[in-house]
């Protein structure tokens, strides 16, 4: 089939060339002139494992292409998948702007095509309050009148660091269409992604648009419920490393996304719980339990915040002191730094007057466009950590997980740890003289 991806960024990248790897012949359209100039000369203007390899095969083998040229990118597409941002403000009112524009310059095109045209797909990838489609479908219908077209949702359920395996081999793979024949192309589409067995569920759009934030909205909620579990065994003594391996190998609570931290961050938990919240709003629906995973969220960082206030006697005891970051994106193995726990710690210090550096693997350049020189950024943990009064975790990158201590603690300043990922040994750290403090879990001294 011939598709067309509006946008390159995490979803519309890694959606077009896996599409491009099964066969199909894929134009990635974006409106950023250096993206696409990066991507013409296979350079992948983001992180992602795996994926660099895929768009050099597929774009030698002429399935490939990335354009600027709107026209040119809508009217050769069967299907059109709008792969925009959606960002909402803190309040969880969607940004639209974006998924407008995209629906209008499709229209125009269509429009110029005629009715004799085959009926394209308009294919809503993005994330997207429940009835959008719809929005889509009356935004192009006001400027093409009585040509024919269809409308379909397709939500997104990827995870970026591992997206194109979980694009390659999906749990699921959902749609939402208005007709059997469209239902089919897509069955046609996928087919090659889900010979495991995986379903491939074809359902109304207004479901399809909610799979998506009722999915992302359960997952922010197992992460707040793990936190607020682990605010409680800190303040009683427990272990909630203890505790979730009791709990979780009970079958009907599973280990997936149980792991206390600093609260979920990235593009796209903190922005769908705020929309299931707004969508409340407008229909006049209580959603007391998103309110509550939103505002656990929002504490977590604070709390343990608190916890670095607290080491060093209070706000002015920031003053002057020297920390170190490491993990600076929103997780390991990837570049996305958008909602970064690790950005607000840092900005909570930087506010106190404490001098930051830091150090993630593959999020400094991005890190640097959004920071400047407010912080250091250095190209390696220990030079990261060097003359700091404490180095502060945030992701579980795996050259954290066993660091050379010894060498650690012979560039820090003072032997401070603040692990947000709960990556070491307790009292392994405290023998090795080491003052450690983490997430669901008593703080150690040296001994
Ligand atoms: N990032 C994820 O892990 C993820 C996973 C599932 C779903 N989603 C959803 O997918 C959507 C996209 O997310 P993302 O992270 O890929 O966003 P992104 O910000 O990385 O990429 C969006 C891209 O769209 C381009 N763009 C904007 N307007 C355009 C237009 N009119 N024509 C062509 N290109 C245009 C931008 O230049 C940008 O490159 C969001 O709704 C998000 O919630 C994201």
């Amino acid at each position: 089939m011939r598709l067309t991806m509006v946008g390159t960024g995490y979803v519309g990248l890694v959606t077009g060339v896996c599409l491009a790897n099964s066969g199909n012949e894929v134009t990635c359209l974006d409106v950023d002139p250096e993206k696409i100039a990066k991507l013409e000369k296979d350079i992948c203007p983001i992180y992602e494992p795996g994926l660099t390899e895929l768009m050099v095969k597929n774009r030698q083998a002429g399935r490939l292409q990335y354009t600027l040229d709107k026209k040119k990118a809508y009217q050769s597409a069967q299907m059109i998948f709008i792969c925009v941002g959606t960002p909402s403000d803190d309040k969880g009112h969607t940004d639209m702007t974006y998924v407008d524009t995209a629906a209008a310059d499709i229209a125009l095109a269509i429009k110029e095509l005629g009715p004799d045209a085959e009926p394209k797909i308009v294919v809503v990838k993005s994330t997207v309050p429940v009835g959008t489609t719809f929005r889509v479908k009356q935004r192009i219908k006001e400027i093409v009148g009585d040509i024919p077209f269809h409308v379909a949702d397709n939500p997104e359920f990827l995870k970026e660091g591992d997206a194109v395996n979980d694009f390659n081999k999906p749990d699921r793979v959902v749609v939402g269409v208005e007709s059997e024949e469209v239902g089919e192309k897509f069955k046609d589409l996928y087919d090659p992604f889900v010979r495991n067995g995986h379903p491939v569920f074809i359902m109304d759009v207004l479901s399809a648009e909610m799979v998506k934030y009722a999915s992302n909205n359960f997952l922010a909620t197992k992460i707040s419920f793990i936190n607020e579990m682990a605010n409680l065994c800190e303040a009683y003594g427990a272990n909630i490393n203890r505790v979730r391996e009791g709990m979780c190998s009970d079958t009907r609570i599973g280990h997936a996304f149980l792991h206390p931290g600093l609260g979920y961050g990235g593009s796209c938990f903190p922005k769908d719980t705020l929309a299931c919240i707004m969508m409340g709003d407008k229909a006049g629906v209580t959603t007391q339990v998103s309110n509550a995973v939103h505002g656990t969220n929002e504490r977590q960082r604070n709390l343990f915040f608190n916890k670095i206030l607290a080491h060093f006697g209070g706000e002015a005891g920031l003053q002057g002191k020297r920390l170190a970051f490491w993990g600076l994106a929103f997780k390991p193995r990837t570049d996305d730094i958008r909602k970064a726990p690790a950005l607000t710690l840092i900005r909570k210090a930087l506010g106190y007057g404490a001098v930051c550096q830091g150090f993630d693997p593959v999020a400094a350049d991005n890190v640097r466009k959004e920071m400047g020189d407010t912080l250091s950024l250095c190209d390696d943990m220990y030079q990261c950590a060097r003359d700091c009064d404490a180095l502060i975790i945030s992701t579980d990158w795996p050259e954290f997980k066993s660091p050379d201590f010894e060498k650690l603690g012979q560039v820090m300043k003072s032997k401070v740890i603040f692990d947000g990922r709960n990556l070491y040994r307790r009292q392994h750290l405290g023998e090795i003289g080491f003052h450690y403090y983490s997430v669901g879990r008593s703080p150690v001294k040296p001994v």
